[in-house]
């Protein structure tokens, strides 16, 4: 099996999608360890539930970008992974760490890539009047948000969306695809070579699967 660390900062619903995945179907993978730069955040409590291990490393106890991702590097390596997941991790990582490792970090950013990289994604959406909204899985590299996209999710739009429903709809659909790709990474079908995706040894689409 695959080890597997995952990276949180929050509620942790997709860890929670990957734990039950990997419990009840054979993803071929395993988390063993979940890291979390919040700490009061509920996925570490997920975690515990599922007496995987946990970490705090809180970022206002550094000073630099730098000196909190040299000893993130040095935690998530303490675990000796295969695959780094970012789910819900809500900080830029630097060069250095992005390129340690490279072709096995994997994010879920909330909106259809290239489509709002960043922050407020569901808001940004809804005040563009889009009709369709979704959820990407990529590899992580240094420019923020814009590795290659493994698949897409969409969901619609309606017009009186708020934020909250929107952010709801998009998150079901996460919970569906996040296991799936690290399942296909667990299995040795997915990688990453010269900034493109591949399944199978077949170049994936420029937005990914849908
Ligand atoms: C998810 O919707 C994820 O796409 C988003 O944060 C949420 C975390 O939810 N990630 C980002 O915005 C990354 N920039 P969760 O903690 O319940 O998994």
């Amino acid at each position: 099996k695959k080890r597997i660390v995952v990276l949180i900062s929050g509620n942790g619903s997709n860890l929670q999608a990957i734990l039950d995945r990997s419990l009840e179907q054979n993803i071929h993978g395993q988390v063993v360890a979940v890291i979390s730069n919040r700490p009061d955040a509920y996925g570490l409590t997920r975690a515990e539930q599922r007496e995987v291990d946990t970490q705090v490393l809180d970022h206002t106890e550094f000073e630099t970008r730098e000196a909190y991702d040299y000893q993130l590097k040095n935690l998530i390596d303490s675990y000796h992974p295969d695959l780094v997941v970012l789910a819900g991790f809500m900080r830029i990582l630097s060069d250095p760490l992005v390129m340690h490792y490279h072709g096995r970090m994997l994010n879920i950013h909330p909106s259809l890539l290239p489509k709002y990289k960043g922050l407020n994604t569901h808001s940004r959406a809804i005040e563009a009047g889009d009709t369709e909204h979704g959820a990407s899985v990529h590899f992580v590299t240094p420019e923020l948000d814009d590795g290659p996209v493994v698949i897409q999710s969409k969901v619609p739009v309606f017009k009186d969306d708020t934020e909250l429903e929107l952010a709801a709809r998009v998150q079901e659909q996460e919970r569906n695809i996040y296991p799936l790709v690290i399942e296909w990474f667990c299995r040795g079908r997915l990688t990453m070579e010269n900034n493109k995706a591949y399944l199978d040894g077949n170049e994936i689409p420029e937005n990914g699967y849908a």
